[in-house]
């Protein structure tokens, strides 16, 4: 074991706040994401609120999740608000094209969503449909949900059971608009963007927060174009970015059952967020140098083949030790970039994609990723401790990534919390930790995630195989800390 990892932070020199809407969440109307995994309807035997599992809202309000992304993604832009509205009866059939081609009962709509962020406590993002809808149809919506005073849509709210108006804030105008959102060309999206964007009204006190939508991965003459054109009628533009373990679409990788190499590219390829966040903030300083305007990072984690037997259009994946990692990782150059970045959402919250949770039936389990979540609810809008690292590589096969990724914040109370990954497959790592800035006389409160193997799982045998445990393994002499990692492993600790 050497100390050949250090780290350095100045604790009374905080940078920016890391916005808590960071850690948002995105459910989508896809596969079991919505139905089975949040909804059960009232007459299920699984205990549930209002329609919503308790077990799922329970493990949920654990995460204090910000914000909470719906109903899509692709699906969003062929969703029509009306069909989810008044008596379950009297609402239409409709078929999810996206998603397996499976039909959609419209049991959860506006009101139901809604219900839902409150079990959660979290804040609604709507994301409306610009690739199928109209400009009336999003307009009306945004009237339906926000007008407190006396209008034909806001009384069709209140006749439906929601007397006061809603508080929405974030409003996303299409989604992924180049692609299942419409296959338009930047110029295109950008001159609608004005057009939807101008009709989509505060009212009663309702400020809305708008969203364009972006690109994906490295196109960045997308978001030069919609900036430039459209920059000043928005408070964010999107990018999304997702982990392809492989690098491959056509053939990405198991969720499970891999050895180191699918282990590393997994984690590999997730680092190249930071390159991304990088270069489209770069683009947006030429036209927004004070940052008014965000980044939301709002679809990101591991996407993998779809489980063997699975139905491919449901998305669903195991969740291992390695997308726990990913999912640090990723938060870690999330919070680094938070002066640009202030709101993103992991995709997707339970059984699709890199989810917190999984369910079969009645039954329930919080995955690796979840324990993540868990641990940097320390950094919700904590004033970011920008970290001097100097790391030893992570090499195999050819390729090297840093052995070590971290956070620190400091909180309202002055407390500095530290987030720490150890990358490495099978060597452990010591960290050398070294806080000026302020005088530490404790550490402690330490937790850790760590795995028997790369590709460990938590499976409905085995719930708890990766779950956290008490982290003491460190030393604190002075104003110095020594952390001493395991494999593949991440801790949070609280230094005061
Ligand atoms: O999260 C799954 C899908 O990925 C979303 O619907 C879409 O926006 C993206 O391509």
């Amino acid at each position: 074991l050497q100390a050949q990892n250090t780290m350095t932070i100045n604790a009374d020199q905080p940078r920016n706040k890391i916005s808590r809407h960071i850690y948002g969440q995105f459910s989508e109307h896809l596969g079991t994401g919505v139905y089975g995994g949040l909804w059960v309807g009232k007459d299920s035997d699984i205990p549930n609120t209002d329609g919503f599992r308790n077990d799922v809202v329970e493990a949920l309000k654990e995460l204090e999740i910000p914000n909470l992304r719906w109903p899509g993604g692709c699906f969003a832009d062929e969703y029509h608000w009306r069909d989810g509205i008044g008596p379950q009866e009297d609402r239409p059939t409709r078929i999810n094209t996206h998603w397996g081609m499976v039909e959609e009962k419209n049991e959860v709509g506006t009101h139901e969503f809604m219900r839902l962020t409150e079990l959660l406590d979290t804040e609604p993002y709507i994301s409306a449909n610009v690739g199928s809808g109209t400009v009336q149809e999003m307009a009306s919506w945004v009237e339906y949900m926000t007008y407190n005073g006396t209008s034909t849509l806001a009384n069709l709210r209140r006749e439906n059971g929601q007397e006061k108006a809603w508080e929405v804030k974030f409003w996303g105008i299409g989604n992924e608009s180049w692609g299942c959102g419409g296959n338009m060309q930047a110029d295109y999206y950008a001159d609608l963007y004005r057009r939807y964007a101008t009709f989509a009204k505060d009212y009663s006190g309702n400020e809305l927060y708008k969203i364009a939508s972006g690109f994906s991965d490295d196109n960045y003459d997308w978001t030069e174009t919609v900036v430039k054109n459209a920059g000043r009628m928005m408070d964010a533009i999107s990018l999304h970015y997702y982990t392809i373990p492989t690098g491959n679409w056509g053939q990405k990788g198991p969720s499970m059952n891999f050895e180191e190499e699918m282990y590393f590219s997994g984690l590999r390829q997730g680092l190249k967020m930071d390159e991304y966040v990088s270069r489209h903030s770069a683009i947006m300083d030429q036209y927004d140098p004070e940052k008014r305007i965000a980044l939301a990072v709002d679809e990101w984690g591991i996407w993998t083949d779809p489980l063997p037997g699975s139905n491919p259009g449901f998305l669903q994946q195991q969740n291992s030790i390695r997308d726990a990692l990913i999912a640090s990782t990723t938060l870690d150059i999330l919070n680094k970039h938070s002066d640009r970045v202030r709101i993103a959402n992991i995709a997707q919250t339970v059984n699709v994609l890199q989810a917190m949770i999984l369910t079969e039936g009645p039954e329930m389990l919080k995955t690796p990723t979840y324990h993540v979540f868990d641990f940097y609810t320390v950094h919700h809008d904590a004033m970011l401790l920008p970290l001097h690292i100097e790391t030893e590589d992570y090499s195999h096969g050819g390729e090297s990534i840093p052995s070590i990724s971290a956070t620190a914040s400091k909180d309202k109370t002055g407390a500095v919390h530290l987030t720490v990954t150890n990358l490495h497959a099978t060597e452990d790592k010591e960290v050398s930790l070294n806080i000026r800035g302020m005088d530490v006389e404790t550490a402690g409160e330490g937790r850790i995630l760590t795995a028997d193997a790369v590709d460990a799982v938590n499976t409905f045998d085995n719930p708890d195989r990766v779950s956290p445990g008490p982290f003491d393994n460190y030393t604190l002499e002075g104003n110095q800390l020594i952390l001493r990692l395991p494999s593949k492993s991440v801790i949070v600790i609280r230094i005061e």
